[in-house]
């Protein structure tokens, strides 16, 4: 009669109350709870929907419940359990529903999605290191001679540290910029990012990380354009070597590069 269900956990704000932040966390309160003083340490007092009067020390956390506007208390283990997945770590720049919503395909580093055919693929988390809109100048798209790039991802998310566990994806795409050379407000650089100065260093642990977030036999699709730095440089920062391969491009410059995880 009973089957297994999994709830979806909610979106929620939090903040933990700290000695430096008492005062803040107390004013955004709007009244709800009460101020006081245990043992010489600062704590807030709440009624609760049960007409308990609950206790929030210091280390416990206040979190915010926007469906019903009320902000109820947690204590420190019960927050790291239950929201803070990876032990306390803030998960608020990914979206803690995408460690949920199991989806097969990974990209790290999606830009404005061009080489998507499908930019809203179901099976795919879209991530990027950043989220923005940049109008630049462009005199081949808008008789305006600007364009505008969205670049907007599912999830903020750094490809050297990525948010998920080992072994969680059937197929990455990873597409870091390849430049280390544009101008600072040039189309290129909006649009594809640029090399900084320990690009190495990044992309050796981009490269790991992938390789650490990909299910055993999953699959690392490449891409690299080596107009300014040759792919054979960037195939030193991994051990694993790409099983094929395709030259494309009008130029004759960007590698399309195939790993499998364990080959
Ligand atoms: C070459 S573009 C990707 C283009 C994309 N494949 C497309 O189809 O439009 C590289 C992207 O990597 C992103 N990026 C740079 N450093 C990153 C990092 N550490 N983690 C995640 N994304 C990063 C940049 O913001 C940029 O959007």
């Amino acid at each position: 009669m009973f089957e297994p269900y999994e709830s979806l956990p909610k979106k929620v704000q939090a903040v933990q109350f700290t000695e430096d932040n008492k005062d803040r966390v107390f004013n955004s309160l709007t009244g709800q709870y009460a101020a006081g003083n245990e043992n010489g340490k600062p704590i807030l007092k709440v009624t609760t929907i049960h007409g308990e009067v609950a206790v929030v020390r210091l280390g416990d956390w206040i979190v915010k419940d926007a469906e019903i506007g009320a902000y109820y208390p947690v204590k420190d283990e019960v927050f790291r359990d239950g929201y803070a997945n990876d032990g306390g770590k803030r998960v608020s720049e990914a979206n803690p529903l995408d460690r949920y919503v199991k989806k097969p395909v990974l990209d790290v580093c999606c830009g404005t999605r061009m080489m998507w055919f499908d930019k809203k693929h179901p099976a795919v988390i879209y991530g990027d290191i950043r989220s923005e809109t940049i109008t630049v100048k462009d005199t081949s798209h808008r008789p305006d001679g600007t364009r505008t790039l969205r670049i907007e991802p599912d999830t903020l998310m750094d490809f050297r540290d990525i948010p998920y566990p080992d072994e969680s994806f059937k197929l990455i795409a990873f597409d870091p910029p390849h430049l280390e050379r544009a101008g600072p407000k040039s189309w290129m650089k909006a649009k594809y990012g640029k090399l900084s100065d320990s690009w190495r260093d990044d992309i050796r642990q981009g490269f790991s990380e992938c390789f650490r977030v990909l299910e055993d036999g999953g699959t690392l699709v490449f891409k690299w354009n080596e107009t300014q730095v040759k792919v054979k440089e960037v195939l030193e920062l991994t051990p694993t070597r790409p099983l094929f391969g395709q030259v494309s491009g009008r130029s004759g410059m960007t590698h399309w590069l195939v790993f499998m995880k364990g080959a």
